[in-house]
């Protein structure tokens, strides 16, 4: 087993160290070796716990190459058997749920309850695209001409490439990869540079669970030397990125020259709007599972919390109060609902977002610094009186902190949540069906939770509009971005 490059530190305590890699997968062999390495750290202590390969570019050829000499044979399995092999995979993913979840929070920081979470969520997505595997239909159409039959095929889109974000260094893998080995198709994966260990854990899953060689490979290392390669080169036939949308822009603008397929799940500004008629405690609670998700690091996370006025104290009331409860530690620790921000500039860009807010006016009730434990931690804060025109409005925060705006009347509700270039996840509370429906229209988002914010799953489709993304993740529409459609017109059928 090769974890050579795993160093004293949290990843001591696994109960089956025999998931832990340190090395990239490609063509079914792990590469160890590199020029150079890329450090990864523990947000919560600063502390280096394992280093991985910093991969050239042409070890990102190497595994399109892999996963191209693989797809002829992984397409052509019968779905029941790709369906079975992701079965596999899912219940290798519960067996070790607890030591993947301890990987996830030692690089990622995110509570060990929350990556529990993550981790089930994650399997989740292998369990479901495994089943849907074996319902990829096509179509039959009634032809024009009385000697002609059409059919349309779905077939497998080849080689992809997924680029995936540190935030949820699992389930933004097992989306992609689960959708596209379904479909029939090979994946080239680049995981965030801060949390590879998650991913080099799930390829081990996935090799044990029989995934044949070059299905699913794994090369970790800058962006900027493998991106090139995953956007640029032919035969990836698709790629697929979770992420900002700045970085989103800039991928969509390399993969033009190979006119890729592409999804982008890119950034969010979502709005948690509480009517006067909301039950304020459930809004509350609400809120608070929203935006306080993994320290605020979601892109479907609450951003701007719009209150109409009339009801604006006493949910502030409300929502501070259950702030206070919120323990800030580190995510190893029990009880620890809200862990550190993921580096120093993190940390940095919220404490601008708050100190320009609050030289614009408006009032810091709760927090407003870094945490006394230092290093990347910060408080729950609340601030009131957001204005519209503030940067803690219009930016994603990514971070611990609740920012309140009040409104007045249905219609500036919705203009103030709609005035945004991002359209991910939205959210409203209030206790009118009917008022409750028109703004379920007129919403400009691609989520609406309606007294919940608890949208994430794999049964539904998960994807944003505007600048928040291409393309839907989950449900039986996830299969579709890794599928072309075939269509055959059958002539000379005699009449
Ligand atoms: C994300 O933040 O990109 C994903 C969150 C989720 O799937 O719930």
């Amino acid at each position: 087993m090769q974890t050579a490059n795993a160093l004293p530190g949290p990843l001591d305590h696994l109960k089956d160290r025999s998931v832990l890699r340190t090395a990239c997968l490609i063509g079914g062999e792990w590469v160890a070796d590199a020029a150079r390495m890329i450090d990864v750290d523990d947000p919560a202590t600063g502390r280096v716990i394992a280093r991985v390969p910093d991969l050239p570019r042409a070890a990102a050829t190497q595994a399109i190459d892999a996963a191209e000499a693989a797809l002829p044979a992984w397409r052509a399995r019968p779905a029941k058997d790709r369906a079975r092999l992701l079965r596999a995979w899912y219940d290798l993913m519960e067996v070790h749920a607890d030591d993947l979840a301890w990987i996830l929070t030692s690089e990622q920081g995110k509570p060990l309850t929350e990556a529990r979470t993550e981790i089930r969520y994650a399997a989740s997505f292998i369990e479901w695209f495994g089943e849907e595997a074996k319902r990829l239909y096509g179509d039959v159409i009634p032809a024009p001409a009385a000697d002609q039959r059409i059919t349309v095929l779905r077939e497998p889109i080849g080689v992809c490439a997924a680029i995936t974000p540190w935030n949820f260094p699992a389930a933004m893998i097992t989306r992609k990869a689960g959708a596209a080995l379904a479909a029939g198709c090979t994946m080239v994966l680049k995981p965030a540079s801060q949390t590879p260990l998650t991913a080099l854990a799930l390829a081990e899953l996935g090799q044990r669970a029989g995934l044949p060689a070059g299905v699913f490979n794994v090369v970790t290392g800058s962006s900027r030397e493998l991106g090139p390669e995953l956007t640029g080169n032919p035969k990836v036939r698709k790629l697929t990125f979770t992420g900002s949308t700045e970085v989103g822009r800039e991928l969509l603008r390399q993969c033009a020259d190979t006119v890729k397929k592409t999804s982008m799940e890119l950034g969010g500004n979502a709005p948690f709007i509480v009517l006067a008629d909301a039950n304020l405690d459930d809004a509350a609670k609400g809120a608070i599972a929203s935006k306080f998700r993994n320290a605020g690091q979601t892109c479907v996370c609450t951003n701007r919390i719009l209150v109409d006025r009339a009801v604006l104290e006493p949910f502030v009331a409300k929502l501070g109060a259950a702030m206070r409860t919120l323990q800030v530690g580190d995510g190893h620790e029990d009880g620890t609902v809200i862990g550190p921000l993921i580096d120093r500039a993190a940390v940095d860009k919220v404490g601008e977002l708050v100190g320009s807010a609050m030289r614009g006016g408006a009032r810091v009730m709760q927090g407003g610094a870094p945490h006394e434990l230092g290093g990347n931690f910060y408080q729950p804060t609340l601030v009131v009186d957001v204005d519209e025109h503030m940067s803690l409005f219009k930016e994603e925060i990514f971070g611990p902190v609740a920012a309140v705006t009040p409104f007045v009347g249905d219609d500036e509700a919705l203009r103030l949540a709609n005035e945004t270039i991002f359209g991910l996840a939205s959210y409203v509370y209030g206790s009118d069906i009917g008022r409750l429906t028109r703004f379920v229209e007129r919403l400009e988002y691609g989520m609406v939770g309606v007294n919940t914010p608890a949208i994430s799953t794999e049964v539904a489709p998960f994807g944003g509009i505007k600048q928040s993304g291409l393309g839907r993740e989950g449900s039986h529409y996830g299969l579709d971005d890794y599928t072309e459609l075939k269509y055959v017109c059958l002539g000379g059928v005699p009449t």
